[in-house]
């Protein structure tokens, strides 16, 4: 296998508007982020992934773009931006932007442009039809992504629009090869600036199914929409896209690219992330972060087991996989995966654990280093997220109560984890001196940056110990990947073999004690290397503690 620095890499994501603000406006801004490069240099990562800081009107903070080349007010400006680039290439940090083309916002002067008239230059750049046979006379059945129609009339022109997320966000029109052309030109200036990658938005869904046609499932919505993402994903006509934004864009820098690819399927991952085929580095696949919620608890970690194992098998020899449990559309992963009330310190920490040993790269996400949690939302009021206020509209529109409709989707919604970076313990947790954006987690004085910094036990010290592991140990890298435990049971070890070193990771992904049975061999050799209990000995490594892991090493002929 090619040994590249971005599979070596462990990379942090940066939710600009929640990490840090440096001019009291309540919206964390770049000087925010340039404050704390010290912070991310000392928990030992390598590259950031920056959310979007581009021009937006905010309908969904940042995901609806009105100029590529700008940087957003709230945000700061480019002056700003190009210091950050500095200050990280100057901490031997890499940065990596988040590429949204899917769609552009509707205040992009393209889409202003293209809505103006049907002969329009601009026309061709967004998806048009006229009315058609949908639930209220659309042009199909589709419903977004968002809830509600896909399709928004426009009076002017008398045609809709296509809109796989909210209306704000027209899709572009890829079977038109001006956008190809505008959008690499794009992507050659931001990487003439000097970046070193992007994270790629929502790209399953480049390329649309070939004439549109209704979906035939069942409608998701009482009015007869459908949500059907298999239907508008991974369409013919996709690679070809990869490709050419490979051979002429990205190939021509040392840069690595990440994919948002929701319903992609092991048997896929090949075709997009196989070396040979010049398309895409890694991709993110939903299969694993959707478990909490959907899978019944006592299945779920052998499902987790199970996907693990397939895109293992589909992407490690000639490919490459990501790992994450959190991001900006996830709830906090302690609370999701792990107990975030008596054992939030053990349980976070097995995940990091798991996180970092499994084979792939590690995406951490802000706050998740201290062990953040799930906020205790009780009212509408306190969301802003457009996904959630429209299944609210939607939800309240049939009768659903705002209790119960809380009490269904709390727990789940992406707010938890967009609440502000916790860093210390003064008021708004040190995020803002203002009214923050969006309300800061009440327990910020006991989970805060400092505190964490200064118990050598935290959850912080752990990532740190972790991440400079794993430079320490190309095992945890490069290691080949074997599942030792049973297929039932929240108890899972496995080994990482690479030449001479062999890594035994035993994890207990419960609040009981477990027996675990080991593949120790004759048992000799082998020496705790890390573990989330501190009175950890060999002698007990056979009864597991509540959320209790280990990571043992041993020499291999
Ligand atoms: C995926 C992004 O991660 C999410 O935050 C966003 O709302 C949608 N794509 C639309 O861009």
């Amino acid at each position: 296998m090619e040994r590249t620095w971005w599979k070596e890499a462990v990379i942090y994501q940066v939710y600009v508007r929640s990490f840090m603000d440096s001019n009291g406006d309540g919206i964390g801004d770049i000087p925010g982020v340039i404050s704390r490069l010290d912070y991310l240099k000392e928990l030992g990562i390598d590259v950031i992934w920056l959310n979007p800081v581009y021009k937006s009107p905010n309908d969904d903070n940042g995901y609806d773009i009105s100029d590529y080349r700008k940087i957003m007010d709230e945000f700061g400006t480019m002056a700003d931006w190009e210091k950050l680039l500095e200050e990280c290439h100057g901490r031997g940090i890499r940065l990596i932007m988040d590429l949204v083309v899917n769609h552009t916002s509707d205040e992009h002067p393209w889409f202003l442009e293209s809505r103006k008239s049907k002969d329009n230059p601009y026309r061709d750049y967004y998806i048009w039809k006229p009315a058609g046979k949908g639930p209220k006379g659309e042009p199909n059945n589709w419903e977004s992504i968002f809830s509600g129609s896909a399709w928004e009339w426009d009076e002017a022109t008398g045609e809709y629009y296509l809109h796989l997320f909210s209306r704000k966000q027209p899709d572009l029109n890829w079977d038109n090869p001006k956008v190809h052309r505008e959008i690499i030109d794009m992507m050659t200036w931001w990487l003439d600036k000097g970046i070193d990658g992007f994270r790629m938005d929502a790209v399953h869904l480049l390329k649309k199914p070939a004439g549109l046609p209704d979906s035939t499932n069942p409608p998701t919505h009482k009015e007869g929409y459908v949500g059907d993402e298999v239907l508008y994903a991974h369409n013919e006509g996709i690679h070809n896209i990869f490709r050419e934004m490979n051979r002429s864009a990205l190939s021509r820098y040392d840069v690595m690219t990440v994919a948002e690819m929701n319903r992609a399927t092991p048997a896929m991952a090949g075709d997009y992330v196989s070396p040979r085929r010049e398309e895409l580095d890694m991709i993110f696949h939903f299969e694993i972060c959707g478990l909490p919620r959907y899978c019944e608890e006592k299945k779920r970690i052998s499902e987790l087991n199970r996907i693990q194992q397939r895109w293992y098998d589909a992407s490690w020899k000639s490919g490459w996989n990501s790992q994450y449990f959190n991001n900006h559309d996830q709830p906090r992963q302690v609370s999701a995966w792990g107990d975030d009330g008596k054992y939030r310190v053990q349980s976070a920490k097995l995940l990091a654990t798991y996180l970092h040993t499994m084979p792939g790269s590690p995406y951490v996400y802000q706050g998740e280093e201290i062990g953040m949690t799930n906020f205790p939302f009780s009212s509408m009021k306190e969301i802003n997220d457009v996904s959630l206020r429209n299944d609210w509209a939607k939800c309240s529109a049939a009768g659903e109560s705002e209790e119960d409709f809380l009490s269904r989707q709390a727990k789940w919604t992406r707010e938890n984890a967009r609440t502000p970076m916790q860093w210390d313990d003064s008021p708004q947790a040190g995020f803002t001196t203002g009214t923050p954006w969006l309300k800061v987690n009440p327990n910020y004085r006991e989970i805060n940056v400092k505190s964490a910094r200064s118990d050598p036990n935290s959850i912080f010290h752990y990532y740190r110990r972790l991440i400079a592991l794993r430079k320490a140990h190309p095992v945890m890298i490069y290691g080949d990947y074997r599942l030792h435990s049973r297929k039932k049971g929240p108890v899972v070890v496995f080994t990482r073999t690479l030449e001479k070193e062999q890594l035994l990771v035993v994890l207990n992904f419960s609040s009981e004690k477990q027996v675990s049975l080991l593949p120790l061999g004759k048992g000799r050799g082998w020496k705790s290397i890390l573990g989330n209990y501190a009175d950890f000995s060999l002698r007990g490594r056979r009864l597991l503690r509540p959320w209790e892991t280990y990571i043992m090493s041993r020499a291999v002929k």
